[in-house]
């Protein structure tokens, strides 16, 4: 290194201001603080993590704890948060506070930023951290960039590390597979290192998904106790570091998995980390989860606030095997059951090699003109004459190597140039790091929108993890794969929001394998399983719904699972945002009208369902049934969703005591969705109770019926 460099190091160093007085950093929502202090050697330690304090004059006998952001090579043992290789070889790196500063950016959020620097090698860091007060959520995120002569290598770049001093900590999280979505289980976190992660690079939560919870003191429970909900905006490989220490105290490190990830860092080129998002609550993971719910709402997800379309698709209902004709009788059939919107899904397009089955044909996104001679604008204008709207299903992000679009451009596709290929689903996935590339997938989208105006929604799948590890655009960088890749998917979803921005869209990716916040932002809602059996469908939404406002969570009525009634099947259905993927012709006519009655429900009732709080009242691990429910903001409405699911001979049955209403107030209960020419069996039907008593006493509501389910409002009177 330079003299000069050095002096003008040294310089900036004296003139920075003394970090010893410095007075703590504190980032606050209304419930939560984290402080931050600068130690006499001038570095950053978390000093506190928990309930929000109530004298400012108390952060002073705060003690020092773990280093907020420590690199590697550095007096810690531990998993660090920062590791870069300098230009000479060094692969230490120490991080120093230089300043830090806090903007109100409206009455309820904060931004900070802390700056830190190295004082030796010229790196730096900035941390991120921006409160919401009322929800309290706190987003934490980082940027790393240097002024070295040559480009370093970054090996370690999270996005956060959180810092634990409690007795126990108990990890809940959610694993899975397709059709096996978010299974929760629980366990103890001991000495060393627990790691969730991915390395499928796209569909990247097939097998554990991008959020956790953690028990403070103990297991995470529903309505009490300290818990940590935490999640990362990032649709690629991401990694989840728990670490119990020495002394018994937990490292929490959250960020991108730099697994075959070590990025080449040019000078001056700032490396921004993924969004890592928490909540701390005192009072279990139902309240955690509706923060997070309303969080989501006010600020990430796409058209959060709006409403959203209820839907007849015909996946399950056709599968590959359709025609004009088919789809403009389900049309019909969309109009008859009363829902907003057709979903035209896969097997519409490709000439040379046709969408006649998952085999070829992706890429390729021409209407296969032999099975629908008329195009798309005949099917939208179909819809339309029939009175509903039109949606379409695409993949854009693959290609079969069966398509036009391979033999054009193998370049554009991931895959190895030295060995034989292994598909995934028959596939492979484009390159999206290349630039020309993300025009292609951009373009797919805009020239279906510039052709046919009046498409109202677009669902977009992601069938295949990243096999064949080789990019050919990025020739020697293929360290750079896995995070280009994934940035050049963000590129193209906000093109895609720029031009549309009021365009529905649902995120899907062979059933629920893609839904992170930072996705989220361009998508009204997520596909969360293929999965649609109702029974197994009440344990993936109970775990989907730990994250996500249930209007997020797109769940369709179909035939899984036929020997369960059809009312069964809609009621799950109906907690979440509700659509169909049935012929009517699977049905008799009471079968049919009591679908069209609980459309009319749904829309009646749509403001509490979408925007209402949700809490979840027993849950299916615990017992043989389930409940549920949403109270609309002004406790004058709630619905409650009740299923018994498969109990056992005579068991016990206990009262479901209600959350969420006014004690104060006196609501009525009335059945809904019942199935024609039947009553309500419920004692309680047409009766009214004061808030009190409902939530104290509860509801004699389960039975001992198998997969036997019950959707109740109530309503202030
Ligand atoms: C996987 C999705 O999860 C399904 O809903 C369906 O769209 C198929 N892909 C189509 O190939």
């Amino acid at each position: 290194m330079k003299k000069e460099f050095l002096a003008a190091l040294a310089c900036l160093f004296l003139l920075s201001p003394m970090a010893a007085q410095e007075a703590p950093i504190r980032i606050s929502t209304h419930e939560t603080d984290l402080i931050l202090t600068v130690a006499p050697n001038g570095r950053l330690y978390q000093s506190y993590l928990g309930k929000r304090l109530a004298h400012e004059a108390d952060l002073a006998h705060l003690s020092r704890h773990t280093e907020v952001y420590p690199g590697s090579g550095a007096e810690d043992y531990f998993e660090p948060t920062l590791a870069v290789t300098h230009t000479d070889g060094n692969p230490t790196t120490i991080l120093s506070y230089l300043s830090s500063n806090t903007r109100k950016v409206d009455d309820n959020v904060t931004e900070t930023l802390v700056f830190l620097k190295d004082k030796v090698y010229p790196v730096e860091v900035t941390l991120h951290y921006v409160a919401y007060g009322k929800e309290n959520i706190i987003k934490a995120w980082s940027e790393i960039k240097h002024h070295e002569k040559k480009p370093v290598d970054i090996w370690r770049y999270a996005s956060n590390m959180l810092y634990f001093e409690r007795a126990s900590y108990y990890l809940t999280e959610f694993s899975g597979d397709w059709a096996k979505e978010v299974r929760m289980s629980t366990q103890e976190l001991q000495f060393g290192k627990k790691i969730i992660d991915t390395k499928l690079g796209s569909r990247a939560a097939m097998h554990t998904y991008p959020f956790f919870e953690l028990g403070l003191d103990g297991p995470p429970r529903e309505d009490s106790g300290d818990v940590l909900l935490g999640t990362i905006g990032w649709t690629g490989n991401f990694q989840f570091t728990f670490e119990v220490d020495n002394n018994g105290d937990l490292r929490l490190l959250s960020g991108i998995n730099p697994y075959a990830s070590t990025y080449q860092l040019k000078p001056d080129e700032v490396f921004t980390t993924p969004e890592f998002i928490f909540t701390l609550s005192d009072s279990g993971r139902g309240k955690a989860s509706r923060n997070i719910h309303d969080w989501a709402r006010e600020y990430q997800l796409k058209d959060g606030k709006g409403d959203r379309l209820t839907l007849l698709n015909n996946w399950e209902a056709t599968g590959f095997n359709f025609d004009e004709q088919k789809l403009e009788e389900l049309m019909k059939e969309a109009k008859t059951l009363g829902v907003d919107m057709f979903l035209l899904d896969d097997g519409w397009f490709a000439n040379k090699y046709p969408r006649a089955n998952d085999r070829a044909g992706l890429g390729d996104w021409d209407v296969t003109r032999t099975k629908l001679p008329n195009g798309v604008p005949h099917l939208v204008k179909a819809a339309k004459e029939a009175g509903v709207k039109f949606g379409i299903w695409i993949e854009p992000e693959m290609v079969n190597p069966k398509s036009e679009l391979f033999e054009k451009h193998p370049d554009w596709v991931i895959h190895q140039p030295n060995r034989e290929a292994y598909y995934f689903r028959n596939q492979l996935v484009l390159d999206l790091s290349n630039p020309q590339v993300q025009d292609y997938v951009f373009g797919i989208v805009d020239k279906l929108m510039t052709e046919n105006p009046d498409l109202a929604y677009f669902k977009w799948d992601c069938n295949s993890p990243i096999t064949n590890i080789y990019s050919p655009y990025l020739k020697e960088k293929q360290n750079h794969l896995y995070i280009d890749h994934v940035r050049g998917v963000y590129k193209v979803f906000e093109r895609v929001k720029n031009k549309y921005p009021n365009l529905p869209m649902m995120l899907c990716s062979g059933g629920g394998a893609r839904c992170d916040y930072e996705a989220l932002k361009y998508f009204t809602e997520f596909w969360c399983s293929d999965n649609t059996d109702p029974v197994e469908r009440l344990y993936i939404q109970w775990g989907f719904s730990q994250f996500f406002p249930t209007k997020s969570m797109s769940a369709h009525v179909t035939s899984w699972n036929k020997k369960t009634s059809i009312k069964f099947r809609t009621d799950v259905a109906m907690m979440c945002k509700l659509g169909f993927d049935i012929s009517l012709k699977e049905m008799d006519e009471k079968e049919q009208t009591y679908c069209r009655q609980a459309v009319a429900h749904y829309n009646r009732l749509k403001d509490v369902i979408l925007n209402g709080d949700f809490y979840r009242l027993v849950s299916p691990y615990e017992t043989n049934h389930t409940a549920v429910m949403h109270a609309n903001r002004n406790q004058s409405k709630a619905v409650l969703y009740v299923y018994d699911i498969y109990p056992r001979y005579g068991e016990k049955l206990l009262p479901v005591k209600l959350q969420g209403l006014d004690a104060s107030k006196t609501y009525k209960v009335e059945e809904i969705n019942l199935l024609p020419e039947t009553r309500s069996r419920l004692q309680s039907n047409g009766k009214t109770y004061t808030g009190d008593y409902l939530m104290k006493v509860g509801l004699p509501v389960f039975s001992t019926a198998s997969t036997n389910s019950r959707i109740i409002e109530l309503t202030q009177q």
